[in-house]
């Protein structure tokens, strides 16, 4: 894959808040409470039903086949790059943004110009009604990816981030393994809070950057390049 330059001029988050939300328990317990049912949208609908198809068919097909779910996968270059770190599995990477996923990322190419991966897949859709289709479906994922979700930092947007939205029982629910990043520290030890309101522990850890080692999103690229921690936040 081609590396582009990418320019260090992110800022670090700012933000009103300078520990975990004072109503983070409120929420989440309300809606661990009650069901979220809110009628889904048709296209995301729609986008799951054909998505559905491709996994019905890849797990008949393929022996020792995996799903593994990207989630806010943005321009998809974490969907391939995971395509080909994990060959038996396929890669579904979900974002809301037609603009995000139709940007034309480099493919991950061999020297001759043939596609290096074809497992993975690239949905639009809105993973509030994406994450309960999932769910309600049993797809066996193993890996469920939330890199460097919107981190909406004032204060009062706190059911915005995903542990204070209302599919937050659902979403946690899939997965063996769930691995969030953030450049926003205070964003995944709140996740981090709210899933021990479930009963479920967490490590939150500094993403280690390897010598030469590629960035996994371009989101992560960027903070790198502008010298900022990234951090990741893994429950089995
Ligand atoms: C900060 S970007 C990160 C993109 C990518 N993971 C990266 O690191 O480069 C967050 C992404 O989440 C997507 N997103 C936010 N809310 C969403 C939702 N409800 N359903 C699907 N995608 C959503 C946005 O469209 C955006 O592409």
């Amino acid at each position: 894959m081609t590396t582009k330059n990418i320019t260090g001029d992110s800022k670090a988050i700012m933000s009103n808040q300078d520990g975990i939300h004072d109503k983070l328990a409120k929420i989440v317990n309300k809606h661990l409470q009650y069901e979220f049912k809110k009628p889904y949208q048709a296209h995301t609908k729609q986008a799951f039903v054909d998505v559905n198809e491709q996994v019905k068919t890849f797990l008949l097909t393929n022996k020792n086949a995996e799903i593994i779910l990207d989630a806010c996968c943005g321009v998809g270059q974490s969907t391939r790059i995971l395509a080909q770190q994990n060959p038996n599995a396929l890669v579904i990477g979900v974002d809301k943004s037609a603009n995000r996923l139709d940007r034309n990322v480099e493919e991950l190419t061999h020297f001759d110009g043939s596609k290096q991966v074809d497992n993975f897949v690239l949905v639009r859709a809105d993973l509030n009604d994406f994450y309960r289709l999932v769910k309600a479906t049993n797809w066996p994922v193993t890996k469920h990816y939330i890199l460097y979700p919107n981190p909406w930092p004032k204060s009062k947007h706190l059911q915005r981030r995903w542990h204070g939205s209302a599919v937050f029982p659902q979403m946690i629910e899939i997965g063996q393994q769930l691995i969030l990043r953030s450049n926003w520290r205070l964003y995944l030890e709140e996740f981090q809070a709210a899933l021990l309101l479930t009963g479920r522990q967490s490590q939150l850890t500094a993403v280690v950057v390897a010598e030469n080692s590629q960035a996994l999103t371009p989101f992560e690229a960027k903070y790198q390049a502008s010298g900022q921690q990234c951090w990741q936040l893994i429950t089995e």
